[in-house]
Protein backbone atom coordinates (compact mmCIF):
# COMPACT_ATOMS: atom_id res chain seq x y z
CA UNK A 1 0.00 0.00 0.00
CA UNK A 2 1.35 3.42 -1.02
CA UNK A 3 1.73 6.13 1.64
CA UNK A 4 -1.56 8.38 1.64
CA UNK A 5 -4.33 8.26 -1.31
CA UNK A 6 -5.12 4.48 -2.30
CA UNK A 7 -3.74 3.25 -6.03
CA UNK A 8 -7.32 3.02 -7.46
CA UNK A 9 -9.13 6.09 -5.21
CA UNK A 10 -12.62 6.87 -6.40
CA UNK A 11 -12.20 4.48 -9.33
CA UNK A 12 -14.66 2.12 -10.45
CA UNK A 13 -13.51 -1.41 -11.86
CA UNK A 14 -15.61 -4.88 -13.70
CA UNK A 15 -13.52 -7.43 -13.40
CA UNK A 16 -14.82 -10.74 -15.31
CA UNK A 17 -13.86 -14.30 -14.13
CA UNK A 18 -13.94 -12.68 -10.70
CA UNK A 19 -14.50 -15.93 -8.75
CA UNK A 20 -12.11 -18.79 -8.62
CA UNK A 21 -12.82 -22.37 -10.47
CA UNK A 22 -11.92 -24.20 -7.47
CA UNK A 23 -10.50 -23.55 -4.07
CA UNK A 24 -7.78 -20.84 -3.31
CA UNK A 25 -7.35 -17.76 -5.43
CA UNK A 26 -7.35 -17.61 -9.32
CA UNK A 27 -6.73 -14.56 -11.21
CA UNK A 28 -9.58 -12.43 -11.13
CA UNK A 29 -10.00 -13.12 -7.59
CA UNK A 30 -7.01 -11.69 -6.55
CA UNK A 31 -7.02 -8.73 -8.69
CA UNK A 32 -10.51 -8.02 -7.75
CA UNK A 33 -9.38 -8.06 -3.52
CA UNK A 34 -6.50 -6.26 -4.52
CA UNK A 35 -8.28 -3.59 -6.28
CA UNK A 36 -10.85 -3.14 -3.58
CA UNK A 37 -7.91 -2.82 -1.24
CA UNK A 38 -6.54 0.03 -3.20
CA UNK A 39 -9.82 1.80 -3.01
CA UNK A 40 -11.96 0.76 -6.07
CA UNK A 41 -15.49 0.05 -6.49
CA UNK A 42 -14.96 -3.37 -8.10
CA UNK A 43 -18.27 -5.42 -10.30
CA UNK A 44 -17.39 -8.77 -9.83
CA UNK A 45 -18.88 -10.22 -12.60
CA UNK A 46 -19.02 -14.38 -13.32
CA UNK A 47 -21.29 -16.91 -15.28
CA UNK A 48 -21.14 -18.57 -11.82
CA UNK A 49 -22.48 -15.98 -9.17
CA UNK A 50 -21.86 -18.18 -6.51
CA UNK A 51 -17.96 -18.03 -6.95
CA UNK A 52 -18.01 -14.63 -7.45
CA UNK A 53 -19.73 -14.19 -3.96
CA UNK A 54 -17.09 -15.88 -2.60
CA UNK A 55 -14.84 -13.09 -3.74
CA UNK A 56 -17.59 -10.28 -2.88
CA UNK A 57 -17.30 -11.99 0.93
CA UNK A 58 -13.45 -11.52 0.79
CA UNK A 59 -13.42 -7.86 -0.12
CA UNK A 60 -16.25 -7.78 2.23
CA UNK A 61 -14.32 -8.32 4.99
CA UNK A 62 -11.20 -6.84 4.11
CA UNK A 63 -13.85 -3.08 4.56
CA UNK A 64 -13.82 -2.77 0.86
CA UNK A 65 -16.84 -1.98 -1.35
CA UNK A 66 -18.03 -4.65 -4.52
CA UNK A 67 -20.99 -6.32 -5.74
CA UNK A 68 -21.33 -9.63 -8.18
CA UNK A 69 -22.93 -9.52 -11.66
CA UNK A 70 -23.86 -12.60 -13.29
CA UNK A 71 -22.88 -12.42 -16.74
CA UNK A 72 -21.54 -14.91 -19.85
CA UNK A 73 -18.96 -12.98 -21.48
CA UNK A 74 -19.83 -14.19 -24.58
CA UNK A 75 -23.48 -12.97 -24.83
CA UNK A 76 -23.25 -9.31 -26.38
CA UNK A 77 -26.68 -8.22 -23.65
CA UNK A 78 -24.75 -9.63 -21.07
CA UNK A 79 -22.07 -7.08 -21.46
CA UNK A 80 -23.98 -4.54 -22.01
CA UNK A 81 -26.26 -5.03 -18.70
CA UNK A 82 -22.81 -5.45 -17.32
CA UNK A 83 -21.24 -2.01 -18.00
CA UNK A 84 -24.92 -0.62 -17.14
CA UNK A 85 -24.65 -1.89 -13.80
CA UNK A 86 -21.51 -0.75 -13.06
CA UNK A 87 -22.17 2.93 -13.94
CA UNK A 88 -26.13 2.47 -12.28
CA UNK A 89 -24.34 1.38 -8.83
CA UNK A 90 -21.23 3.51 -8.87
CA UNK A 91 -22.08 6.41 -11.15
CA UNK A 92 -18.61 5.56 -14.15
CA UNK A 93 -16.14 3.25 -14.74
CA UNK A 94 -12.75 3.55 -15.07
CA UNK A 95 -11.44 0.06 -15.18
CA UNK A 96 -12.02 -3.18 -17.13
CA UNK A 97 -9.96 -6.56 -16.24
CA UNK A 98 -11.19 -9.19 -19.15
CA UNK A 99 -10.09 -12.02 -17.11
CA UNK A 100 -11.99 -14.98 -18.53
CA UNK A 101 -10.86 -17.86 -20.20
CA UNK A 102 -11.09 -21.67 -20.86
CA UNK A 103 -8.75 -24.27 -21.51
CA UNK A 104 -9.08 -25.98 -24.76
CA UNK A 105 -6.38 -28.63 -26.19
CA UNK A 106 -5.35 -30.38 -29.10
CA UNK A 107 -3.07 -29.88 -32.32
CA UNK A 108 -4.76 -28.70 -35.56
CA UNK A 109 -4.89 -32.31 -36.62
CA UNK A 110 -6.58 -33.88 -33.50
CA UNK A 111 -8.26 -30.75 -31.88
CA UNK A 112 -12.56 -30.89 -31.73
CA UNK A 113 -13.86 -27.76 -33.97
CA UNK A 114 -16.55 -27.13 -30.75
CA UNK A 115 -13.47 -26.92 -28.52
CA UNK A 116 -11.71 -24.28 -31.08
CA UNK A 117 -15.07 -22.52 -31.34
CA UNK A 118 -15.42 -22.17 -27.41
CA UNK A 119 -11.77 -21.22 -27.14
CA UNK A 120 -12.53 -18.34 -29.47
CA UNK A 121 -15.72 -17.26 -28.51
CA UNK A 122 -14.82 -17.24 -24.59
CA UNK A 123 -11.55 -16.14 -24.33
CA UNK A 124 -11.27 -13.62 -27.66
CA UNK A 125 -14.92 -12.77 -28.48
CA UNK A 126 -15.53 -12.33 -24.97
CA UNK A 127 -12.77 -9.39 -24.77
CA UNK A 128 -13.94 -7.93 -27.39
CA UNK A 129 -17.77 -7.82 -26.25
CA UNK A 130 -16.84 -6.60 -22.42
CA UNK A 131 -14.21 -3.64 -24.11
CA UNK A 132 -17.06 -3.18 -27.07
CA UNK A 133 -19.52 -2.29 -24.40
CA UNK A 134 -16.97 -0.54 -21.60
CA UNK A 135 -15.46 1.93 -23.72
CA UNK A 136 -18.26 4.34 -24.32
CA UNK A 137 -18.97 4.03 -20.42
CA UNK A 138 -14.87 5.25 -19.81
CA UNK A 139 -15.21 7.82 -22.01
CA UNK A 140 -18.29 9.35 -20.65
CA UNK A 141 -15.96 9.03 -17.54
CA UNK A 142 -13.12 10.97 -19.14
CA UNK A 143 -11.00 7.63 -19.98
CA UNK A 144 -10.00 4.42 -18.54
CA UNK A 145 -7.94 1.35 -18.77
CA UNK A 146 -8.37 -2.28 -19.78
CA UNK A 147 -6.17 -4.58 -18.96
CA UNK A 148 -6.41 -8.08 -20.52
CA UNK A 149 -5.14 -11.22 -19.76
CA UNK A 150 -3.72 -12.99 -22.55
CA UNK A 151 -0.65 -15.56 -21.65
CA UNK A 152 2.95 -17.21 -22.75
CA UNK A 153 0.99 -19.71 -24.91
CA UNK A 154 0.40 -16.41 -27.36
CA UNK A 155 3.92 -16.51 -28.39
CA UNK A 156 5.29 -20.06 -26.98
CA UNK A 157 3.59 -22.66 -27.93
CA UNK A 158 2.71 -26.29 -25.85
CA UNK A 159 3.30 -24.86 -22.15
CA UNK A 160 2.61 -28.39 -20.88
CA UNK A 161 0.09 -30.33 -24.01
CA UNK A 162 -0.51 -29.29 -27.24
CA UNK A 163 -3.12 -25.86 -26.74
CA UNK A 164 -3.78 -24.92 -30.12
CA UNK A 165 -7.36 -23.63 -29.54
CA UNK A 166 -6.03 -21.60 -26.37
CA UNK A 167 -2.86 -20.67 -27.91
CA UNK A 168 -4.31 -18.97 -31.05
CA UNK A 169 -7.22 -17.42 -28.91
CA UNK A 170 -4.43 -15.73 -26.07
CA UNK A 171 -2.38 -14.79 -29.44
CA UNK A 172 -5.82 -12.69 -30.85
CA UNK A 173 -5.89 -11.20 -27.08
CA UNK A 174 -2.42 -9.93 -27.96
CA UNK A 175 -3.76 -8.30 -31.40
CA UNK A 176 -7.22 -7.25 -30.36
CA UNK A 177 -5.13 -5.14 -27.53
CA UNK A 178 -3.08 -3.27 -29.35
CA UNK A 179 -6.01 -2.65 -31.94
CA UNK A 180 -8.37 -1.05 -28.70
CA UNK A 181 -5.06 1.13 -27.83
CA UNK A 182 -4.25 2.79 -31.16
CA UNK A 183 -8.41 3.18 -31.92
CA UNK A 184 -9.07 4.62 -28.56
CA UNK A 185 -6.24 6.59 -27.24
CA UNK A 186 -7.43 9.63 -28.20
CA UNK A 187 -10.33 9.12 -26.13
CA UNK A 188 -7.66 8.40 -22.95
CA UNK A 189 -8.68 4.94 -23.18
CA UNK A 190 -5.49 2.62 -22.34
CA UNK A 191 -5.07 -1.06 -23.19
CA UNK A 192 -2.60 -3.54 -22.53
CA UNK A 193 -2.42 -7.45 -21.68
CA UNK A 194 -0.72 -9.36 -19.20
CA UNK A 195 0.93 -12.31 -20.57
CA UNK A 196 0.99 -14.60 -17.52
CA UNK A 197 3.52 -17.90 -17.43
CA UNK A 198 3.42 -20.55 -15.26
CA UNK A 199 1.38 -19.84 -12.63
CA UNK A 200 0.12 -22.41 -10.31
CA UNK A 201 -3.79 -21.31 -9.96
CA UNK A 202 -7.43 -23.42 -9.13
CA UNK A 203 -7.77 -23.66 -13.08
CA UNK A 204 -4.31 -25.35 -13.81
CA UNK A 205 -3.83 -27.21 -10.51
CA UNK A 206 -5.64 -30.43 -11.38
CA UNK A 207 -4.11 -30.43 -14.90
CA UNK A 208 -0.34 -30.49 -13.07
CA UNK A 209 1.58 -33.30 -11.60
CA UNK A 210 3.57 -32.43 -8.49
CA UNK A 211 6.90 -33.12 -10.89
CA UNK A 212 5.10 -30.90 -13.80
CA UNK A 213 4.66 -28.27 -11.11
CA UNK A 214 8.22 -28.54 -10.53
CA UNK A 215 9.21 -28.22 -13.88
CA UNK A 216 7.24 -25.41 -14.49
CA UNK A 217 8.86 -23.18 -11.86
CA UNK A 218 12.19 -24.71 -12.44
CA UNK A 219 11.94 -23.69 -16.15
CA UNK A 220 12.26 -20.19 -15.80
CA UNK A 221 15.34 -18.15 -14.93
CA UNK A 222 13.76 -17.21 -11.22
CA UNK A 223 13.26 -20.89 -10.53
CA UNK A 224 10.17 -19.46 -8.03
CA UNK A 225 6.57 -20.77 -8.57
CA UNK A 226 3.93 -17.47 -9.71
CA UNK A 227 1.03 -17.43 -8.25
CA UNK A 228 -2.26 -14.97 -9.27
CA UNK A 229 -1.52 -12.43 -6.93
CA UNK A 230 1.92 -11.66 -8.95
CA UNK A 231 -0.41 -11.33 -12.19
CA UNK A 232 -2.83 -9.07 -9.89
CA UNK A 233 -0.05 -7.09 -9.22
CA UNK A 234 0.52 -6.13 -12.52
CA UNK A 235 -2.76 -5.29 -13.58
CA UNK A 236 -3.14 -3.39 -10.22
CA UNK A 237 -0.40 -1.19 -11.95
CA UNK A 238 -1.67 -1.09 -15.53
CA UNK A 239 -4.95 -0.26 -14.08
CA UNK A 240 -4.22 2.49 -12.21
CA UNK A 241 -2.59 6.22 -13.19
CA UNK A 242 0.83 5.14 -12.71
CA UNK A 243 0.77 3.64 -15.60
CA UNK A 244 -0.65 6.45 -17.20
CA UNK A 245 1.53 7.05 -20.51
CA UNK A 246 1.77 3.00 -20.94
CA UNK A 247 -0.77 1.88 -23.72
CA UNK A 248 -0.73 -1.18 -26.26
CA UNK A 249 1.53 -3.23 -23.99
CA UNK A 250 2.11 -7.20 -23.77
CA UNK A 251 3.87 -7.41 -20.39
CA UNK A 252 5.15 -10.87 -19.38
CA UNK A 253 4.80 -11.70 -15.76
CA UNK A 254 6.52 -14.69 -16.39
CA UNK A 255 9.96 -14.76 -14.31
CA UNK A 256 11.86 -14.67 -16.67
CA UNK A 257 10.21 -17.79 -18.55
CA UNK A 258 10.23 -15.62 -22.34
CA UNK A 259 13.44 -14.23 -21.99
CA UNK A 260 15.31 -17.75 -21.72
CA UNK A 261 16.49 -20.18 -24.78
CA UNK A 262 15.36 -23.89 -22.92
CA UNK A 263 19.09 -24.71 -23.27
CA UNK A 264 20.23 -21.62 -20.63
CA UNK A 265 17.64 -23.85 -18.25
CA UNK A 266 18.68 -27.15 -18.88
CA UNK A 267 21.36 -27.71 -15.57
CA UNK A 268 17.81 -26.33 -13.22
CA UNK A 269 15.68 -28.81 -15.38
CA UNK A 270 18.22 -31.48 -14.17
CA UNK A 271 18.36 -31.06 -10.87
N1 LIG B 1 -3.01 -20.48 -14.59
C1 LIG B 1 -2.06 -20.25 -15.48
O1 LIG B 1 -0.97 -20.87 -15.49
C2 LIG B 1 -2.28 -19.18 -16.51
C3 LIG B 1 -1.23 -18.89 -17.35
C4 LIG B 1 -1.41 -17.91 -18.31
C5 LIG B 1 -2.63 -17.24 -18.37
N2 LIG B 1 -3.64 -17.55 -17.54
C6 LIG B 1 -4.88 -16.81 -17.69
O2 LIG B 1 -5.27 -16.19 -16.47
C7 LIG B 1 -6.69 -15.97 -16.52
C8 LIG B 1 -7.33 -16.45 -15.25
O3 LIG B 1 -7.09 -17.79 -15.05
P1 LIG B 1 -7.38 -18.39 -13.63
O4 LIG B 1 -6.80 -19.75 -13.61
O5 LIG B 1 -6.92 -17.45 -12.61
O6 LIG B 1 -8.99 -18.45 -13.68
P2 LIG B 1 -10.06 -19.16 -12.75
O7 LIG B 1 -10.40 -20.43 -13.40
O8 LIG B 1 -9.69 -19.22 -11.32
O9 LIG B 1 -11.31 -18.19 -12.88
C9 LIG B 1 -11.97 -18.02 -14.08
C10 LIG B 1 -13.42 -17.62 -13.77
O10 LIG B 1 -14.06 -17.31 -15.00
C11 LIG B 1 -15.40 -17.75 -14.94
N3 LIG B 1 -15.90 -17.92 -16.30
C12 LIG B 1 -15.61 -18.92 -17.18
N4 LIG B 1 -16.25 -18.73 -18.34
C13 LIG B 1 -16.98 -17.58 -18.20
C14 LIG B 1 -17.84 -16.84 -19.05
N5 LIG B 1 -18.10 -17.27 -20.31
N6 LIG B 1 -18.38 -15.69 -18.61
C15 LIG B 1 -18.15 -15.25 -17.35
N7 LIG B 1 -17.33 -15.92 -16.48
C16 LIG B 1 -16.75 -17.06 -16.90
C17 LIG B 1 -15.35 -19.05 -14.15
O11 LIG B 1 -16.60 -19.34 -13.57
C18 LIG B 1 -14.25 -18.74 -13.11
O12 LIG B 1 -14.79 -18.29 -11.89
C19 LIG B 1 -7.19 -16.67 -17.77
O13 LIG B 1 -7.34 -15.70 -18.81
C20 LIG B 1 -6.08 -17.63 -18.10
O14 LIG B 1 -6.05 -17.98 -19.47
C21 LIG B 1 -3.50 -18.50 -16.61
Amino acid sequence: MTEGKARLQGKVAIVTGAGSSGPGYGTGKAASALFAREGARVLLVDREPERAEETSAIIAEEGGEASVFEADVTSSDDCRAMVEAAVQRYGRLDALMNNVAVIKTGNVVEVDEDDWDTAMDVNLKGMMLASKHAIPAMAESGGGSIVNISSVEAVRSGTFAPLTPYSVSKGGVATLTISMAVQHGRENIRANCIMPGFIYTPMVAPLLSEEMRSLRARCAPLGVEGTAWDVARAALFLASDEARWITGVALPVDAGLLAASPLSMLPYLRE
